[in-house]
């Protein structure tokens, strides 16, 4: 079986729709994979309750007990290799990682930032494109290189930026995207390695 380890930081509700989406189309029997563990940096994520109601495991390595980055993310790889993941997926994960662990997941790390990447890497996207006066705006699933919020592009959606947007309707239009775009995304990814493995 291969094992999907999410972490995540937050509500996780990109988290939920990757979960609903493998109970609902069968990824063990499509693909053989399944969601083994989500973990967190912060023990009050809220998306901690739904995955333990879905019996899935989870796990927190609170990143504040850490000195420095590089012990933060040893002790996050020790958690994640635990599951010998298959894919590891960043799900509202506010963390910058540091090279060592992105090497470490070379080709099994995505990650989904809520812009058209190469646009507006970082922080505060939706108002940073609402002030660009851009007319579109989207999400990027890509793979994850140690340039932040780079590396090839897995999918993309696209949504209208509004006359009257806020920072808040645009990012609940891009988060409905997000939620249907990365369960797609992933199992794409699943498929393409399950049909390179025979
Ligand atoms: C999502 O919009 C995701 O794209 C974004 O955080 C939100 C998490 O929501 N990620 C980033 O900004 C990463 N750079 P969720 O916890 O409800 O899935």
């Amino acid at each position: 079986m291969k094992n999907i380890v999410i972490l995540i930081s937050g509500g996780g509700s990109n988290m939920a729709a990757i979960v609903r989406a493998a109970e609902r189309d069968r990824w063990a029997d499509r693909f053989g994979a399944r969601i083994a563990a989500v973990v967190s940096n912060k023990a009050e994520a809220g998306g901690l309750a739904l995955a333990k109601s879905h019996g899935i495991d989870t796990a927190v390595v609170p990143h504040k007990d850490f000195a420095t980055r590089e012990a933060f993310d040893e002790a996050l790889a020790k958690v994640v290799d635990g599951y010998s993941p298959a894919l590891v997926v960043l799900a509202g994960f506010m963390r910058i990682l540091t090279p060592g662990f992105v090497g470490r997941y070379a080709g099994r790390l995505v990650n989904i930032h809520p812009s058209l990447l190469p646009a507006f890497p970082g922080l505060n996207t939706h108002q940073r494109a609402i002030e660009a006066g851009c007319k579109v705006a989207g999400v990027t699933v890509h793979q994850v290189t140690t340039e932040l919020d780079h590396g090839p592009i897995l999918a993309q959606a696209v949504v209208p930026v509004l006359p009257d947007d806020t920072a808040a309707t645009l990012a609940g239009r891009v988060l409905a995207q997000e939620h249907l775009l990365y369960p797609r995304a992933i199992a794409g990814w699943l498929s393409d390695t399950s049909s390179h493995n025979r």
